[in-house]
C-alpha cells in the first residue's frame, strides 16, 4: 500500500476539485506565473482572433499541479469561446469522441487532459479532426460497412500531458503549439497563496504564506492544499489566523520539511543511500522500495526531487547529489572517503 501523500499532486478528490475551480484565475491578468507562456498564448490569441480564425491545437505539458486545466480554461475565456473538460481515458470508443466533437460549435474548445492515455482506436480519429476538420466514420459491419466524412466545427484542441515521450508522434505533429508548464518560483507561489486566501477569507500574514510557499513544492495545488490544512490546525489550535508560528506547527505535525518533502520523499531518497549507496539505481527498482508505480515515481516525486537538486539523472540510473546527504542530515559518501583516509 502507497503511503496517504497531502504533497502528492493528483487531483481526483471531488471537494478538491471545486476548490480548484473556486480559485481558478479567469484570465491572464489575473494567473499569477508562467509569464513566458502567457506571453507566447496571449500572441497567437490575438492574432487568431485578428484573422478571425480558431486557436491552432495548443499541447500543453509538464508535472501535475500546475495550472494546465487552469490555462485551458484562461485560454478559452481569452478567446471568448466555450470549453468543454475531458481526459484522455474517459473517451472510451472512437463513438465518445464523434459525439463530443460534432457537439462542438466554431472557435469552440475541447480540452483534453492526460491526452496521452487515449485509446488507440480514437486517437486515429482525433487525427484527421485535428488536421481537417473531418470526421472519418464507419457505418455498419463486415461486406457492407461504408466510410463516411462529416464535417466538423473549427475547433482547438487542447491536449495536456505530464511527458511528451508518451505521446504518439502523429499525435504530437498535429499540434501547433507546444508549451511547456515550469515550477513557479517560490514568490510566485506566495502571491497564489495569498490570493487563495483572500478568496476563501482565510486570515494569513505575509510571512506565513511565504512559509506556506516555500513548503509547497512551488505547485499551486499543493500550496492552496497546505493553505486549508494549516487553516484548519489555526481554527482548533488558534483564533484562526495564521502567522508564523502556527504555520510551523502545522506543517510539523504534517511532516512537511522546509523543502516541502514528506516522509515518503525523504523514504525514497533514504532507500538508494542505504540500499544502493546514493546511486544510480533504475526506476523500476524506486517504484519496488517505495511500493509507487513507475509513473508515480517519474510523474509525482522525480520533477520536484531534481528540481530542488536533491535528485540527478544519470544515463545508468537516478542518484541522490551532496545536497540530499546535507539535507537528510547524513555523511556524504566523499565525506566518509576522506575520513578513511585520515585514518
Ligand atoms: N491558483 C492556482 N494557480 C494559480 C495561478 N497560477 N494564478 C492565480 N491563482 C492560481
Amino acid at each position: 500500500m502507497a503511503i496517504e501523500r497531502i504533497v502528492t499532486t493528483s487531483n481526483d478528490d471531488p471537494a478538491e476539485i471545486e476548490l480548484e475551480i473556486t480559485l481558478r484565475p479567469k484570465d491572464f491578468s489575473n494567473y499569477i506565473g508562467q509569464e513566458r507562456l502567457k506571453q507566447n498564448l496571449q500572441l497567437a490569441i490575438t492574432a487568431a482572433k485578428k484573422r478571425g480564425e480558431p486557436l491552432d491545437h495548443i499541447l500543453l505539458y509538464g508535472p501535475p499541479g500546475l495550472g494546465k486545466t487552469t490555462m485551458a480554461s484562461v485560454i478559452a475565456h481569452e478567446m471568448g469561446a466555450n470549453i468543454r473538460i475531458t481526459s484522455g481515458p474517459a473517451i472510451e470508443r472512437a463513438g465518445d469522441l464523434a459525439s463530443l466533437l460534432t457537439n462542438l460549435q466554431d472557435g469552440d474548445i475541447l480540452f483534453i487532459d492526460e491526452i496521452h492515455r487515449l485509446h488507440r482506436t480514437v486517437e486515429e480519429v482525433l487525427y484527421s479532426a485535428m488536421e481537417d476538420y473531418k470526421l472519418d466514420i464507419m457505418l455498419g459491419k463486415g461486406p457492407s460497412a461504408r466510410s463516411m466524412r462529416l464535417d466538423l466545427p473549427k475547433f482547438t484542441i487542447i491536449g495536456a500531458t505530464t511527458r511528451t515521450g508518451s505521446l504518439a508522434a502523429p499525435l504530437r505533429d498535429r499540434f501547433g503549439m507546444m508549451h511547456r508548464l515550469e515550477f513557479y518560483s517560490p514568490s510566485e507561489v506566495a502571491k497564489i497563496v495569498e490570493r487563495a486566501a483572500k478568496i476563501l477569507k482565510i486570515k494569513i500574514d505575509q510571512k506565513a504564506a511565504a512559509e506556506l510557499a516555500k513548503r509547497a513544492r512551488l505547485t499551486p495545488r499543493i500550496a492552496n492544499r497546505l493553505l486549508k490544512r494549516v487553516r484548519d490546525y489555526a481554527d482548533v489550535n488558534g483564533d484562526g489566523i495564521i502567522d508564523t508560528t502556527i504555520s510551523h506547527q502545522a506543517l510539523a505535525l504534517l511532516e512537511i520539511d522546509d523543502l516541502g518533502l514528506d516522509p515518503g520523499d525523504r523514504m525514497l531518497l533514504n532507500a538508494i543511500i542505504e540500499n544502493y549507496k546514493g546511486g544510480p539505481v533504475g526506476v523500476e527498482t524506486l517504484a519496488a522500495l517505495t511500493a509507487e508505480e513507475r509513473s508515480t515515481i517519474e510523474d509525482f516525486y522525480e520533477p520536484y526531487l531534481m528540481q530542488v537538486g536533491l535528485l540527478e539523472r544519470t544515463p545508468r540510473g537516478r542518484r541522490v547529489t551532496p545536497k540530499a546527504y546535507t539535507h537528510l542530515k547524513r555523511k556524504s559518501p566523499a565525506v566518509e572517503d576522506s575520513q578513511t583516509e585520515l585514518v
